[in-house]
């Protein structure tokens, strides 16, 4: 896709984050153990209707960012201004010189929680009007005063303002350029209605507040403490059956006239649950994370690369939610070992048993499992990990 047809995020993080205090600038700061940089860049990145994310950034600070961000992309940075209106013109300028946009959504790095269906409303909107902008309702009474209580405002039509503020590309470069500078905009929408673009409301959200004072981390922190995503994996295994070896199957010893084969004591089943830990991590499978070549994992027992992956989760702060198995295999019955298999399960995930599923299967003798020669493992496993994506 041409640049000039796609739709971009610039996120503006260049100021210096005073009045919230902290050693670094807020948008490098943690909550619940990750940068408010990196969840906005992870917001916007992974919605299927942005296809590029710009960055303002403050001078000098390219490495903060590269940190902030850990092991993701670090998207094009652009050097910010004394002002916030000053930074958004610094990033819509880059935008221009590098081929154009159709549609740019401007968001404050300080609004890290940005939920999927802001984006859907904004874009949507943007459908049928230059601008589109997130609100909240004010429920609070409104009242003049510094130190004696005036006169209340009329609350009737009176809306709270968030970001991402969205605007079709030429309009909002444009209304920027010819906006007097000497004047102070506090956001962008002031700035394209000056123009003359109409702009129109969308349901804004609560997560989207900006993390302005000390309070507001502390407050951040606790709302995210009750978010969880729930992601799903899935893994598939098959190892061959051979004479004169033990058969480990879902961490369980059966007795049997032929066993699996493979580095380590190749329980099929215990290595697709594994898989299933991992794929729902989006870490690697477990040839990444136990590399056959290497001679230590030879003969182990698969139990150790279970509790990796249980490990994993819990490193992530997250937590299993259920497990499901399907073994497939002529012989041996696996009814009557299901039961220790779930109890062995369940124990070295450290979760109830109703939350681990064994199932079996046969082939009805056709392919490599109906034939005996070797047998496959199917899972998946649910997580909930923190956060909001
Ligand atoms: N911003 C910017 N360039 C500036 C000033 C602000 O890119 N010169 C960005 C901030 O990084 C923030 C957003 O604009 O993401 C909203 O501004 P604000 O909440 O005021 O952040 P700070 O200016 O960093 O904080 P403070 O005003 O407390 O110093
Ligand atoms: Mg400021």
């Amino acid at each position: 896709m041409r640049n000039g047809k796609r739709n971009i995020a610039l996120i503006v993080a260049a100021g210096r984050g005073e009045r919230s205090g902290g050693d670094v600038p807020k948008q490098f700061r943690k909550v619940a153990g990750k940068s408010l940089i990196r969840y906005v860049v992870e917001a916007f990145s992974s919605h299927a209707r942005i296809d590029d994310v710009i960055l303002v950034i403050a001078e000098g600070q390219g490495d903060d960012v590269k940190a902030a961000l850990g092991d993701m992309p670090v998207p094009t940075c652009v050097i910010g201004g004394a002002t916030r209106q000053a930074s958004v013109r610094a990033g819509l300028n880059h935008i221009a010189a590098t081929g154009g946009a159709a549609k740019v959504l401007i968001h404050d790095a300080a609004r890290p929680f940005l939920p999927h269906d802001v984006i859907e409303r904004l874009l949507d909107a943007l459908e049928h009007s230059t601008g589109a902008i997130p609100v909240l309702p004010v429920v609070d009474t409104l009242a003049h005063g510094e130190t004696i209580l005036g006169d209340s405002v009329d609350r009737t039509g009176i809306v709270r303002v968030q970001t991402p503020q969205a605007f079709d590309f030429k309009a909002i470069l444009t209304a920027h350029q010819t906006w007097n500078e000497g004047l102070d905009a506090s956001d962008d929408a002031q700035i394209a209605r000056a123009a003359g673009h109409d702009v129109i409301l969308v349901g804004g959200d609560v997560m989207l507040e900006k993390l302005t004072y000390p309070a507001d981390f502390i407050l951040a922190e606790q709302r995210l403490a009750d978010q969880y995503s729930i992601r799903t994996g899935m893994g598939y295994d098959v190892h061959r059956l051979v004479a004169d070896v033990p058969l480990w199957l879902g961490g369980v010893h059966i007795p049997h006239d032929k066993g699996l084969s493979g580095h380590s004591d190749a329980d099929v089943a215990l290595h697709a649950l594994t898989d299933a830990i991992f794929g729902a991590l989006a870490e690697g499978d477990i040839g990444s994370h136990f590399p056959p070549s290497d001679p230590q994992w030879r003969g182990a027992a698969s139990v150790i690369f279970l509790e990796h992956a249980r490990d994993r989760v819990a490193a992530r702060g997250g937590r299993i939610i259920h497990v499901d198995l399907t073994i497939i295999c002529e012989a041996p019955k696996i009814g009557p070992h299901r039961d220790a298999m779930q109890i062995r399960i369940a124990e070295v995930l450290r979760i109830a048993p109703d939350r681990v599923g064994v199932k079996a299967t046969t082939t009805e003798r056709l392919g490599f499992t109906g034939r005996g020669e070797g047998i496959a493992a199917q899972a998946i496993a649910t997580l909930a990990l923190p956060g909001l994506f």
